[in-house]
């Protein structure tokens, strides 16, 4: 198998709010690979957002706003790039030829597109049916090895690995051909976990925490004050029962679990860390407990959030930057990708990229 680089890319849609499930199970863990010997990208994925119709003027906002996010978190756009997803046309050119590569049966059986489409599959955009597609060439144009995500984004990295596999496997003479070896694309590996992979409505246990649930109280929003975030967690639904003193004993307790995953998570611990310290404990306790360490957390997010969006401006160079950076990765991987599948390009052909 040929050897690739640490890289790790990953993306969010500009799509309303950010909430707490997109901070712990994807944006933190951003901030917290920064640490590793890897180039890190994180995309705001634009294109991914408009598989569903968008305002034009709110998306501008939305796409400047989940790039603050970005920053206040604390990504370092010097050390990692950050970028949005159309500013770097590969995506969207690997993306056709992947739409070659990949099999109809495969794309139908993508749960998230069932989700999303309902009732009503004639109507819903193509787009939204080759959302998968597009994800693969995200994380494929820079041939990326490791991707952070929560855990509802499993299958389609599943169908990432299909497509490179595949890829691989129907050009492979070409391949070796062109000097790559046996293999031009990693078998990306998603990094799901920690105690927040899937963090659930505040209102309902078992269904996600989400952007689209019609009520505001399900979730807890990055841009949320004090006031709301304590009250939020107030009025979040529980069990009469304390706190159990082992893991097991959120078993069948999917509220209590989300709470106790909640503050894991934000703390940097583990659950049975957390209930060391909380088994025995009323929600009367609990509840205000992991209220501050919330607002603490978030608050000073939220904060930066508003100082950066107050300056487009300055947003608008961190993407500009960060998408001639992404580009210079990604362009390469496209002249060999254009090479292996046997088409004429402007220019030398490359033997060689990275
Ligand atoms: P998106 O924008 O829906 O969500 C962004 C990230 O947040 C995670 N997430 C959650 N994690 C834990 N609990 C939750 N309740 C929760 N809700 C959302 C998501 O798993 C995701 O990591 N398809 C992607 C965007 C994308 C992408 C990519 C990701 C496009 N191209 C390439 C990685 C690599 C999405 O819709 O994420």
């Amino acid at each position: 198998m040929a050897a690739f680089t640490e890289l790790v890319f990953s993306g969010v849609q500009p799509t309303g709010n950010l909430h707490l499930g997109n901070y712990l199970g994807a944006v933190k863990r951003f901030v917290e690979m920064q640490a590793r010997e890897a180039q890190c990208l994180y995309c705001v994925v634009d294109m991914h957002a408009i598989t569903l119709w968008q305002d034009p003027e709110a998306l501008r906002g939305q796409i400047r706003e989940v790039t603050a996010a970005f920053l206040a978190a604390g990504i370092d756009p010097k050390r990692s790039i950050v970028f949005n997803q159309s500013q770097v046309h590969q995506h969207a050119e690997l993306a056709w030829i992947f739409n070659c590569v990949a099999r109809l049966g495969w794309l139908n059986r993508m749960t998230q597109f069932k989700d999303k489409a309902g009732k009503d599959r004639e109507n819903a955009s193509i787009g939204l049916y080759d959302y998968p597609v597009l994800m693969a060439a995200d994380i494929l144009a820079y041939r990326a090895t490791h991707v952070p995500v929560g855990e509802d984004q499993k299958q389609h990295l599943e169908l990432t690995r299909d497509i490179a596999q595949k890829f691989n496997t129907d050009f492979a003479g070409s391949i070796a051909a062109h000097g790559h070896g046996d293999a031009f694309f990693p078998i990306t590996e998603p990094l799901i976990g920690g105690p927040a992979a899937r963090v659930m409505s505040l209102r309902d246990g078992t269904k996600k925490m989400s952007k689209s649930d019609p009520s505001d109280n399900a979730r807890i929003n990055l841009t949320d004050d004090a006031d709301a975030i304590a009250q939020k967690i107030r009025r979040a639904k529980t069990d009469p029962e304390p706190l159990p003193s082992e893991v097991a004993g959120l078993k069948e307790r999917p509220e209590a679990d989300n709470l106790v995953g909640i503050y894991a998570a934000l703390a940097g611990i583990t659950r049975e860390d957390v209930l060391r310290d909380f088994g025995g404990a009323q929600f009367s306790t609990f509840k205000p407990a992991l209220a501050d360490l919330a607002v603490t957390s978030l608050a000073p997010i939220a904060g930066e959030m508003r100082r950066l969006t107050a300056d487009p401006g300055h947003i608008d160079a961190v993407l500009a930057d960060g998408s001639a950076r992404a580009e210079a990765i990604a362009a390469p991987t496209l002249d060999a990708v254009k090479d292996i599948v046997g088409f004429v390009r402007r220019g030398p052909s490359l033997q060689a990229v990275r």
